[in-house]
């Protein structure tokens, strides 16, 4: 059975969510992200441990594709110069990045795995 942490954004008094549906959860592989684009946002899916997390698809160190990057232990290491960053809080553990990934919440319904952007930046 597969988990997410979903949350919610409360902005005031409105809670301002923008959900985009973005794969199912066959599509992803555990040792590696799923890739997927919502308009110019580029997302990298995970599966640790039966829990969907959704990240940034572009790296904190020089903006590269995390496509083929490689998943262990909660982490994603980038393929080009191996920063490696926790998936849960996007936080950089190890390598040359110094900035990390955006994270963003995700849900699951009946398999299908959907990612809210309402906090996206627009430098993605
Ligand atoms: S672009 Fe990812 S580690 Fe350099």
């Amino acid at each position: 059975m597969y988990t997410t942490q979903e949350e919610t954004h409360n902005t005031g008094d409105q809670v301002m969510a923008d959900w985009h549906k973005i794969a199912t959860i066959d599509e992803i592989d555990p040792e590696e992200p799923l890739i997927v684009s919502v308009g110019d946002t580029v997302i990298a899916v995970y599966s640790v441990e039966a829990e969907i997390f959704a990240t940034s698809g572009i790296c904190g160190h020089e903006a590269e594709c995390l496509e083929g990057g490689y998943v262990e232990d909660g982490t994603v290491e980038c393929p080009y110069h191996s920063a490696v960053f926790n998936i849960k809080t996007g936080e950089p553990i190890e390598g040359p990045s110094a900035d990390p990934i955006q994270t963003y919440p995700v849900k699951l319904d009946d398999g299908a795995i959907s990612v809210d952007l309402a906090d996206r930046k627009e430098a993605d």
